[in-house]
């Protein structure tokens, strides 16, 4: 099938990428020239996990090849994906400009049938918008009778996985508007995603308005998850409970699963933070708010801001003089993304109170240095005290503690004894709870992770109570 696909972003170029492997004749298009300069050169503007070899094998193919001509887009295709960004603006709703653009140059350039595929998030109604923004086009060019259908098809891929993720998805949710063209629409979809469904059914039909907010449902349930085990966690460190084990026990129940119930340092990416946001926005224009949803945003954003209070309670307000190693910028592992990563809260609060901080992620540091240069442009005096330094060890020198935020592979097994000479104190505080509280304490580590007992890290502290813990009492300690 032809197929084309508009925004080479996370989602578009994987999306194009796994289409081509699957033998589509795709043309990607996206307006950013620099991005197509280098996707038609071969290479990846984002990491992801095997997308550079597969975007250059289907390239090598012929099956792939990458635009900025929309003309050139519409013309090739017979499906036409819409893969945009689609932002937070001031007021939590999700920013449309980018897909009614797109909306508008197919109205301007279209020849013949075409389906339409929605997969940007999108708010209820979007579709519709978008059917009449086309039809507007055609309409100005007398080609009115021009035959096109607008279908949503959410994604769902996680940066990291996404190619997996798309190539053996879950399942596949797909809206169809009523009548004759949605039953068209829906034949044309079924041929394109006939490999996935070989094995079984994964194709989950509905209604466009449907499919749009099965979406943000989706993602909002995902949220409250983690969201749910932050406050747990909260409450484990003070009553002398391990979140871990807490995880353990409920995730074994199949009511429950094991998926999303891990506490940490609160949820981040392109994803969650704007898709609850622009879901509470709908909500409250429909007069229906959604008080479970506000309250998971509001907990994750005291979330991002739990290991600098416990900083700050152990060693007081001002932290002038402190220096902190930060292991993780990304907002997970396995993805160069910082969008609304914890890491851009965590280091700016740090450099706010006066403390140095040295930073290392694996994969992320081009553009860490990038988006961190770009937080701080307005406070150059606390960009100087930042450096995003090119080895884990590196960052460590002289640190009086280290804050994980980003749980890659290579943080999981340390040499903890090289750390410990390198640190001025070995004093962890880990938003990742990737170390075992008792291990790390026979090693002679302060370890204090998320809901992990942290009454051990205190007591090496020469501490009595539970967290939170005096900065007082760790002077005197
Ligand atoms: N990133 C994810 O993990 C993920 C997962 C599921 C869904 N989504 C959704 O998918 C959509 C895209 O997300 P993303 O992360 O891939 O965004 P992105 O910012 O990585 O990519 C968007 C791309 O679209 C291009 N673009 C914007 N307007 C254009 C136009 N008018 N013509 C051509 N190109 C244009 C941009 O230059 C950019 O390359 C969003 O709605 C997002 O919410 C993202």
């Amino acid at each position: 099938m032809n197929v084309t696909v508009v925004g080479a972003g996370y989602v578009g170029l994987v999306t194009a990428a796994c289409l081509a492997e699957l033998g589509h004749r795709v043309v990607g298009v996206d307006h950013d020239q620099a991005r197509v300069v280098l996707l038609q050169a071969g290479g990846v503007p984002i990491y992801e996990p095997g997308l550079d070899e597969l975007v250059q094998r289907n390239q090598a193919a012929g099956r792939l090849r990458f635009t900025t001509s929309m003309a050139q887009g519409v013309d090739h295709a017979e499906v036409l994906f819409i893969a945009v960004g689609t932002p937070p603006q001031e007021d939590g709703s999700a920013d449309l400009q980018h897909v009614l653009a797109v909306a508008r140059q197919i109205g301007q350039h279209l020849q013949r049938p075409l389906v339409v595929v929605n997969k940007s998030t999108v708010p209820v109604g979007t579709g519709a918008a978008v059917a009449d923004t086309i039809r507007q086009g055609l309409v100005a060019r007398g080609h009115e009778a021009l035959d096109f259908t607008v279908v949503s098809n959410p994604e769902f891929l996680k940066e990291g996985a996404a190619i997996e993720d798309f190539m053996r998805p879950d399942r596949i949710v797909i809206g169809v508007p009523p009548g004759a063209a949605g039953a068209r629409a829906r034949e044309c979809m079924s041929q394109l995603y006939a490999p996935f469904n070989r094995h079984h059914e994964r194709t989950v039909w509905m209604d466009v308005p449907s499919a749009e907010l099965t979406k943000y449902a989706a993602n909002a349930m995902l949220a409250t998850r983690i969201s749910f085990m932050n406050e747990m966690a909260l409450l484990a460190d003070q009553v002398g409970a391990d979140i871990d084990a807490v995880r353990r026990g409920i995730g074994s129940d199949r009511r429950i699963g094991h998926s999303f119930l891990y506490a940490g340092t609160g949820y981040g990416g392109s994803c969650f933070p704007k898709d609850t946001r622009a879901l509470m926005h709908t909500a409250m224009e429909q007069g229906t708010p959604m008080r479970v949803v506000s309250a998971v945003e509001a907990v994750n954003r005291a979330q991002k801001r739990q290991l600098v209070k416990r900083v700050v309670q152990l060693m007081g307000e001002d932290l002038s003089g402190r220096r902190f190693a930060v292991w993780g910028l990304s907002f997970k592992p396995n993805t160069n993304d910082m969008r609304e990563a914890p890491s851009r809260v965590v280091i700016r609060e740090l450099l706010e109170r006066g403390a140095d901080v040295a930073a290392f992620d694996p994969v992320a540091t081009t553009e860490a240095r990038r988006v961190l240069a770009e937080d701080l442009a307005s406070t150059p005096a606390l960009l100087q005290r930042l450096h995003v330094g090119d080895a884990a060890e590196g960052v460590l020198q002289g640190a009086d503690a280290l804050l994980i935020l980003t749980e890659w592979k290579c943080f999981h097994s340390p040499d903890f004894a090289r750390m410990r000479a390198l640190m001025r104190d070995p004093l962890i505080l880990d938003g990742r709870n990737l170390y075992d509280p008792q291990v790390l304490q026979s090693l002679g580590v302060t370890y204090l992770g998320i809901g992990r007992r942290n009454a051990l890290g205190v007591a090496r502290l020469g501490l009595t109570a539970p967290m939170p813990v005096a900065a007082s009492e760790l002077r005197a300690a």
